[in-house]
């Protein structure tokens, strides 16, 4: 029997705390890792313990995951609001300040009339953001395109997201055979308990980076927080990490993949480059400011339902809940987690963020999470080769895919290529190439428990 567990502590504390305590009594800096022989991790009826405790354990030299300072409790888990937004109902869509108002803003369906395109991929946020609920995940793609001149990446004319929609067919968008040498299709993101992502000081990524040994160190990435100019902070939405806020990335959302402008976004997307004015009959910006929304009424909402989700939920059956232990335990050994990083902790309540912006709630602060991501760019041999933030090499890097939410989805990595989890695990090489070989090492059973660990989240 399945059931959703809404108590991460429950589960995880006896591990997390026996964890904490082996990352403190070692500090083995400068070492490609952090190897200490016969330290396990709680391992309750590991079937070869034995066996187990010879493998030299690999996480960050110095950064130690968990705080146990009292005042942290774990975030809530759950296809429901965090609280940050309270429950309310889907008719009281005033300023859509309850949760299920927000919701039918984010579910809306806009046409022509509202402002839809003219170059667009899909009507509503839902429509990519809804498994199982909005703003989860969803099988969608989106595609993106560009060419490399002289070693500089030259997006596709108009910009590297090709709209595969159009509101006429003499804007249809298409790849140039000529130019874009690059094409790159993306999965759509689970937003769920992305308010807690947010809400994670930026210090926290560099301690990250820092602990990280230098042939897996992960790329931080500065990024513009759009509704504070001149403010930029660490980025930690998206494939290639581009935005830190959950305002910035609703407004670039709605129109790249929607076509409605908004303040921050007031210009519609040309097709392919040449200007679709003859066909935009909705004067811009569409999504228009108020005094209490100065960035769009549809934005502010989009970003307070994004802020308001709770933690995907864990799915642990009573029967594999000692492998879905072992399994962690064995992720945690075999380095996966040096980049899936178990446990970020937000800031306190009343902090300002975003450029002063945004100041996190009651619901959003002081939380555990476990998105197991750094949220970092790594090179781990698949980067899409698209250039959208951070060095040069970006183009080849990919923000370490956050595992929370996997039972909900069955398409995996950055192009939804890959169909299973092992073969997803396969396809790591790069940065990940020395972790990849010590998951091929493990025994069959173990793998299998590692699996059912990953299938839990
Ligand atoms: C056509 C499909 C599609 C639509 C419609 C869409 N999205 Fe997305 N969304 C995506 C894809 C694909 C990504 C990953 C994009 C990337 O990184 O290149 C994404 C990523 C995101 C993220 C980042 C999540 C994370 O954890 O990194 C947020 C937030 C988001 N979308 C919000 C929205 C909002 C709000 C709307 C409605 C205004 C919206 N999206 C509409 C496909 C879509
Ligand atoms: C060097 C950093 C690094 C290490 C180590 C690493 N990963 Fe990853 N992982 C990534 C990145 C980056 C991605 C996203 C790649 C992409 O989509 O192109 C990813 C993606 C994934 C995905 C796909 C998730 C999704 O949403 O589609 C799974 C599953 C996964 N990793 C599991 C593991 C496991 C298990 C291990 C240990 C055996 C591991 N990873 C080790 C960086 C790492």
């Amino acid at each position: 029997m399945t059931n959703l567990i809404s108590d991460h502590n429950r589960f995880l504390r006896g591990a997390q705390v026996v964890l904490g305590v082996a990352a403190a009594t070692m500090m083995t800096v400068g070492a490609a890792f952090a190897s200490s022989p016969g330290r396990m991790v709680a391992q309750p009826q590991a079937p070869n313990a034995q066996q187990q405790k010879q493998r030299p354990v690999m996480r960050p030299a110095a950064f130690i995951p968990v705080q146990l300072a009292a005042g942290i409790a774990e975030a809530p888990m759950g296809l429901t609001s965090n609280g940050h937004l309270p429950l309310g109902s889907v008719d009281d869509a005033e300023g859509a300040s309850s949760f299920y108002a927000a919701m039918k803003v984010f579910d809306a369906v806009e046409n022509v009339a509202d402002g839809l395109g003219p170059v667009y991929n899909a009507q509503s946020c839902r429509e990519c953001h809804q498994a199982p609920m909005s703003g989860g995940a969803s099988q969608m793609t989106v595609l993106r395109a560009g060419g490399y001149v002289d070693g500089q990446f030259v997006a596709h004319a108009g910009g590297s997201l090709i709209q595969d929609r159009a509101i006429d067919p003499s804007l249809q968008e298409f790849v140039d055979a000529h130019s874009d040498d690059v094409t790159a299709q993306r999965l759509s993101l689970s937003i769920l308990g992305d308010g807690f992502v947010e809400a994670v000081p930026d210090q926290t990524f560099f301690d990250i980076a820092a602990a990280q040994p230098e042939s897996m160190r992960g790329e931080v990435v500065m990024v513009d927080v759009l509704e504070a100019p001149g403010v930029q902070r660490v980025g930690r939405f998206g494939w290639k990490s581009q935005h830190a806020s959950l305002l910035s990335f609703a407004a670039d959302a709605y129109l790249n993949e929607m076509g409605i402008t908004s303040p921050l976004f007031p210009q519609e997307n040309s097709s392919d480059g040449n200007s679709v004015a003859a066909f935009d009959s909705v004067a811009d910006p569409e999504d228009e400011a108020q005094s209490a929304s100065p960035f769009g009424i549809d934005v502010h909402i989009f970003a307070d339902y994004s802020r308001s989700l709770a933690a995907p939920p864990r799915i642990i059956s009573a029967l594999s809940r000692s492998d879905v232990n072992t399994g962690q335990a064995l992720f945690e050994q075999v380095g996966c987690a040096m980049c899936h990083t178990s446990e970020l902790v937000t800031a306190p309540a009343g902090t300002l963020l975003n450029g002063g912006t945004f100041t996190v709630s009651h619901a959003l602060g002081d939380k555990r999470i476990h998105p197991y991501s750094d949220y970092l760019l790594h090179d781990i041999g698949i980067g899409d080769g698209i250039h959208q933030t951070g060095s040069p090499e970006a183009r080849n890097k990919m923000r370490t895919a956050p595992l929370w939410g996997l039972s909900m989805r069955n398409r995996y990595m950055h192009d939804g290529q890959s169909y299973t989890l092992e073969e997803a695990i396969r396809r790591h090489a790069g940065q990940a190439e020395q972790v990849r070989r010590r998951f091929e090492d493990l025994s069959r059973p173990e793998r299998r428990q590692m699996l059912l660990f990953l299938r839990s989240l």
